[in-house]
Parts: C-alpha cells; sequence; structure tokens
C-alpha cells in the first residue's frame, strides 16, 4: 500500500523482472537476481511468475481459453498438454467451462479478471504478482477476485503479491507493507494487524 507515485508498480516490476533496480540486490529462490542477463531474466519470468494487471491486458477479439494458453506456447508445450493447463488454471480461477469459448466483450468484468488470474497461474508460478487487480472491479466482484487469490494461497501454496489503494483489500493479507516516496516506511505481519488498521488511517 502507498500513495500514488510512491513507488508500488516500480517495486512490483523489479520483484517481477520486468525492470532492474539502479542499486540494491534482490535475491529469487537464492539467486541473485540484479546478475542476470535479458534471457535469464525472460526465463525467470515465463517459469516462476505470474502478473495479473489492473488493465486486464487480454486479447480482445480472442477467446478466454486462448488467451490463458497463449503464456505455454513460449514454453513450447504440445498443443494438448496446454490446454489441458489452461483449463485447469481456468477452473482454479473460478470460471466454468461454459466461458471457455467467450470472448472477452462477452465476459463481466469480474470474469474478465478471472480469465486474467487464470493467465497469470498457467505456467505454475510460486509467485503471482497483481498491480491493482481489483482497481476497475466494484467491491462484490472484488471480494470474489480476493477470494480466487486467497484459495490460491491456503490451498496451493501460491505467495500472492497486490497492490491495492484499499483497506478493505488489504486486510485480507497476512502482511502489509507500505511504501512512501520509493521507500518501505513499515511492513507488518497479520497478528500486528490492529496496529496496521490505525496505520492506515493516517496513509
Ligand atoms: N525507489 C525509487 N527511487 C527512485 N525513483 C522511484 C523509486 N520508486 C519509484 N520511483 C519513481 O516514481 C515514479 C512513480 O512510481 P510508480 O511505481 O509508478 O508509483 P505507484 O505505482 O505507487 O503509483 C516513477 O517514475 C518511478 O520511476
Ligand atoms: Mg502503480
Amino acid at each position: 500500500m502507498g500513495p500514488s507515485g510512491s513507488g508500488k508498480s516500480t517495486m512490483m516490476h523489479i520483484l517481477g523482472a520486468l525492470d532492474t533496480a539502479t542499486s540494491g540486490k534482490y535475491y529469487l529462490d537464492g539467486k541473485d537476481v540484479t546478475e542476470l542477463s535479458d534471457d535469464e531474466l525472460s526465463d525467470i519470468r515465463k517459469e516462476k511468475i505470474g502478473f495479473v494487471f489492473q488493465s486486464f491486458n487480454l486479447l480482445p477479439r480472442t477467446t478466454a481459453l486462448r488467451n490463458v494458453v497463449l503464456p505455454l506456447i513460449y514454453l513450447g508445450l504440445p498443443h494438448e498438454e496446454r490446454e489441458k493447463r489452461a483449463k485447469e488454471a481456468m477452473r482454479s480461477a473460478g470460471l466454468p467451462e461454459t466461458h471457455d469459448l467467450y470472448k472477452p466483450n462477452q465476459l463481466s468484468g469480474g470474469q474478465i479478471q478471472r480469465v486474467a488470474i487464470a493467465r497469470a497461474l498457467v505456467n505454475d508460478p510460486k509467485l503471482i504478482l497483481a498491480d491493482e487487480p481489483t482497481g476497475n472491479l466494484d467491491t462484490k466482484t472484488s471480494e470474489v477476485v480476493l477470494g480466487t487469490f486467497q484459495r490460491l494461497n491456503r490451498e496451493l501454496g501460491r505467495t500472492i503479491v497486490l497492490i491495492t489503494h484499499e483497506r478493505d483489500i488489504a486486510e485480507h493479507a497476512d502482511r502489509i507493507i507500505f511504501i512512501r516516496d520509493g521507500q518501505i516506511i513499515e511492513d507488518m505481519r497479520m497478528h500486528e494487524r490492529r496496529k496496521a488498521n490505525e496505520h492506515i488511517e493516517h496513509v
């Protein structure tokens, strides 16, 4: 959490190996990411990380299933294996099979975001990065999307890093990190939640 312009997206881009830090070190799975080449960074993105964006970033004239299959094409998997994995990811993201062949304009905002989550899951990443994934969703749909993230975390053991402006959303997390002017100003665990709530009032 943090005010607009505080560096949340920048930090997430660094964590996601989309950008490199000008100073400091970043270790992912024990590997110093700051020392890796562009090719190695791209491998990390393909194998370990799933991204979910506020604006969904789906291909508009392409079916939900095809949107989810896309990241697997770069991994060089056979056609049948790709479809099988994509469908599994879509079920995990809570999207019914009846919607596999719908295009984004035939889906609701919440369903579109679930397709985006399925796409982030399909390469079986350990780390899912979500930059204001509920920013364009109403409260009820946001809850559904958050429920999906919570299930992925609790049942499948995925780590979710989620940026949000909203206190209600942040309260679903086990840990809340506050950023201001490019600096981490607070890092709180769940048991300190009461304190966190007071803090959010002031941010
Ligand atoms: N630690 C940092 N040091 C220097 N510049 C930073 C740092 N973090 C963010 N910035 C710059 O601040 C601007 C806003 O950052 P951004 O990550 O888009 O903020 P947010 O997502 O919180 O709105 C960007 O131009 C970014 O390059
Ligand atoms: Mg941002």
